[in-house]
């Protein structure tokens, strides 16, 4: 069986607007280098365009957390699946991921990574959805603000699938 997916933000919209982030960036960090730290699975599309056109030195770690299981409702708890390779002292680093829900996870991610004495430490994610927000967070770049509608595409998934559809959109 599969789900018919209605588009919701297209791959010409995700590729302008990851142009303007990555412009915004190269123009905030001149001068320094920038780590970015990859939140998996979801946000590896998004790591890898975004990466490609910053114009300044860049390097990239993974970190993979579970908040959610298969539900399309969050837990609440936040548990570190995979940690980063490498220490983030003294970097500038990025914390990217591909959508803020209730807020849960980047703020326990900012707080842990904030531990290990970054010399700056911001969030980029490519959705935000607003109206979800339990836990206040402070993230710098946003790519697309969207409704409180479960969405898949472009890295983002619904039991694991999904994650290749060019796309943002919503299962109908
Ligand atoms: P938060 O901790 O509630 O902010 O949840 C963030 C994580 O929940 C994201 O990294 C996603 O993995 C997942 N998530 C939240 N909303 C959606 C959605 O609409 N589609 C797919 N995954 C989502
Ligand atoms: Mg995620």
């Amino acid at each position: 069986m599969t789900d018919k997916i209605k588009i919701m933000i297209s791959e010409e919209q995700i590729n302008d607007r990851i142009n303007e982030l990555a412009m915004l960036i190269s123009k905030d960090y001149e001068g320094k280098s920038v780590h970015l730290v990859c939140i998996l699975k979801g946000s590896v599309f998004f790591s890898c365009d975004l990466a490609k056109r910053i114009t300044l030195p860049v390097t990239m770690d993974f970190m993979s957390v579970s908040s959610y299981g298969d539900e399309k409702v969050s837990s609440g708890r936040v548990r570190i699946v995979k940690d980063l390779d490498e220490s983030i002292q003294d970097k500038d680093v990025l914390i990217i991921e591909d959508i803020i829900d209730s807020g849960r996870t980047l703020a326990y991610l900012k707080e842990l990574l904030g531990s290990r004495s970054p010399r700056s430490l911001n969030i980029c994610t490519l959705l935000d959805k607003p109206e979800r927000r339990v836990t206040d967070v402070d993230v710098k770049y946003v790519g697309f603000e969207i409704p409180d509608e479960f969405v898949v595409g472009y890295g983002l998934d619904y039991q694991q699938k999904y994650r290749n559809l060019p796309f943002v959109g919503m299962i109908e």
